[in-house]
């Protein structure tokens, strides 16, 4: 394949830094065991930003190959702005990644589509690779289809971003996330070869065909290999499921 797959566990607020630890230990043993750190998928965790420092020593101390990842940041460098976190901090901690616009900070933290532009500008300064959070609610599903409100998402975050930035983008339904109600392999499908199209439209024809587009919403080890034959889908954002060892390494092997 001409991208390397990803599959992103997104923490969400679970594990301390203690935790933490013991979770990213596990993990690499069990992956270890099954000869599954060959570099064939790319593993990232997204820990809460308390653990960053903790996880990032341990990467680095037991060259464990899991890539690191902030759960947001702010749109500004540095300054008054009390409990942000800015995208250097997030870099000198060696983070490759950083989430922008999940549902939950869309919805909890009212971030509006031109905030989450602002943010997708700011990881592009700080060299981290933003991963742009789209999708539908329940409602919007109803009223306007499936594609419509991400797509439109999309297309703000990406308004003002160059040709060659490294970017990951999310299709992530919010009905389907933490429902246990995935969207079936088809519907993830149609929507992400929909925002492939708005990457080559924005930013063109090589971009649309090295950015990775995930799925995510009640991603488990007994449906990831159906959202992986896809050819859209090039891995999937986990929440509830990252946090489960045996589940997260089954999801990453979803192939042997
Ligand atoms: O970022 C991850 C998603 O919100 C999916 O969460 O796998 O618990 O449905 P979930």
């Amino acid at each position: 394949a001409v991208r390397t797959p990803l599959i992103a566990g997104n923490w969400k607020m679970n594990l301390d830094h203690l935790q933490a630890v013991a979770f990213v230990q596990k993990l690499h043993w069990t992956l270890k065991d099954a000869k599954h750190e060959d570099g064939s998928v790319e593993v990232a965790v997204f820990p809460p930003f308390t653990d960053l420092r903790t996880v990032q020593t341990l990467l680095d101390a037991d060259k464990i190959p899991f890539s690191l990842g902030g759960q947001d940041l702010s749109p500004k460098d540095s300054g008054a702005f009390t409990g942000d976190i800015s995208g250097a901090f997030l870099a000198k901690l060696d983070a490759q990644y950083v989430i922008i616009g999940h549902s939950e900070r869309r919805e909890y933290h009212h971030e509006t589509d031109e905030v989450v532009a602002s943010k997708v500008q700011a990881a592009l300064r700080h060299g981290l690779v933003p991963v742009i959070c789209v999708g539908e609610t329940a409602e919007d599903l109803e009223k306007y289809g499936a594609s419509a409100v991400p797509v439109g998402q999309l297309k703000t975050a990406l308004a003002d971003v160059p040709a060659d930035a490294d970017i990951v983008v999310a299709y992530e339904p919010v009905w389907a996330i933490g429902s246990g109600q995935a969207a079936t392999p088809d519907q993830a499908q149609d929507v992400c070869a929909k925002l492939r199209a708005v990457v080559a439209d924005t930013l063109g024809a090589d971009a649309a065909e090295r950015t990775r587009v995930l799925y995510g919403g009640s991603v488990k080890a007994a449906n990831i290999a159906s959202f992986m034959r896809e050819p859209d889908v090039d891995g999937a954002l986990v929440g509830g499921a990252s946090l489960v060892v045996d589940e997260f390494a089954a999801i990453i092997r979803y192939q042997k």
